[in-house]
């Protein structure tokens, strides 16, 4: 399949930017799980200068600062920087593209990026600009979500569209979403970037929904990618597809394994 960077960043902007004052209430329940182990990973401590890239709502910044970091966050959605400054108004969150950042080399001890990976037309990129950006030894870490098979909330909504609906309808095609969540793929970016002492974790994360509607309504009104997967089904499949949904999730008990894939690396 032929990627256009452009056309699949515009896609996603125009998604981010439309859902930012609703994702507080979706996936960041689960996204800021992952805080902690990601700036472990990335040895954020008193004193150390961090990037939050793709930072949305801000939430890896804010907890850098609270261990006595001073950290920037950079969104490429002006409202989901704007979600952030309203959130910490102590912290700077500026506009910016995670494939090209406007600060000069070495300027970060670490650089981190909580679920932004997987939303990028160009993860590489990505890596590039971490790695440019970092003092030599500073850290790298970036966490996405475990595949379908062990990220529930992910599998659920994809088997039920293969089962009553139609996976391959059109939407603007990007990097497959669970390539970062395979060990080795991460690793062999990590290392393309020049990345050094490369580590690969899992972190055992848990979605506890409110209700078993609450997975179908975050999928389709807070996610992009997923979103227009559902929103390009016909309306008998999409209504199928939405009780399939609520009944595995009554299966689950409400609460389902999310686990995600936390990938760390050296600036030589
Ligand atoms: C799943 S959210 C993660 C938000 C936050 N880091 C968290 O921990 O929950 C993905 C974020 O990536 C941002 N994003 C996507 N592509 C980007 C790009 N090319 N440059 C900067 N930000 C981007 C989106 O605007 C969105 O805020």
């Amino acid at each position: 399949m032929i990627i256009d960077p452009s056309a699949f960043r515009q896609f996603e902007h125009k998604g981010w930017q439309e859902i930012a004052s609703r994702y507080d209430r979706g996936f960041a329940s689960v996204t800021t799980q992952s805080v902690t182990p990601l700036l472990d990973a990335a040895r954020v401590a008193k004193g150390a200068r961090v990037l939050d890239v793709a930072c949305g709502p801000g939430y890896a910044a804010a907890a850098a600062v609270a261990r006595g970091a001073i950290a920037t966050g950079v969104d490429f959605s002006s409202e989901m920087v704007e979600e952030a400054r309203g959130r910490y108004p102590g912290i700077e969150f500026l506009e910016g593209d995670a494939e090209q950042l406007a600060f000069s080399n070495s300027t970060f001890d670490a650089v981190v990026l909580n679920f932004g990976m997987l939303h990028l037309a160009r993860p590489e990129q990505a890596l590039a600009e971490a790695y440019r950006l970092l003092r030599p030894g500073g850290r790298v870490a970036f966490t996405v979500w475990d595949t379908p098979d062990k990220a529930i909330g992910f599998g659920i909504v994809l088997s039920a569209i293969q089962k009553y609906g139609d996976l391959n309808v059109v939407i603007p095609p990007g990097p497959p979403f669970f390539r970062f969540s395979d060990d080795e793929e991460s690793r062999r970016s990590l290392s393309a970037a020049g990345f050094v002492n490369i580590a690969v974790t899992r972190i055992p994360q848990i979605w506890h929904l409110p209700s078993p509607e609450t997975l179908f309504d975050v999928m389709y009104n807070g996610s992009v990618r997923n979103a227009a997967l559902l929103r390009a089904q016909k309306p008998d499949a999409l209504e199928a597809i939405r009780l399939a949904i609520r009944q595995a999730v009554i299966e689950y008990g409400n609460t389902l394994p999310m686990p995600a894939v936390l990938a760390a690396g050296e600036r030589h």
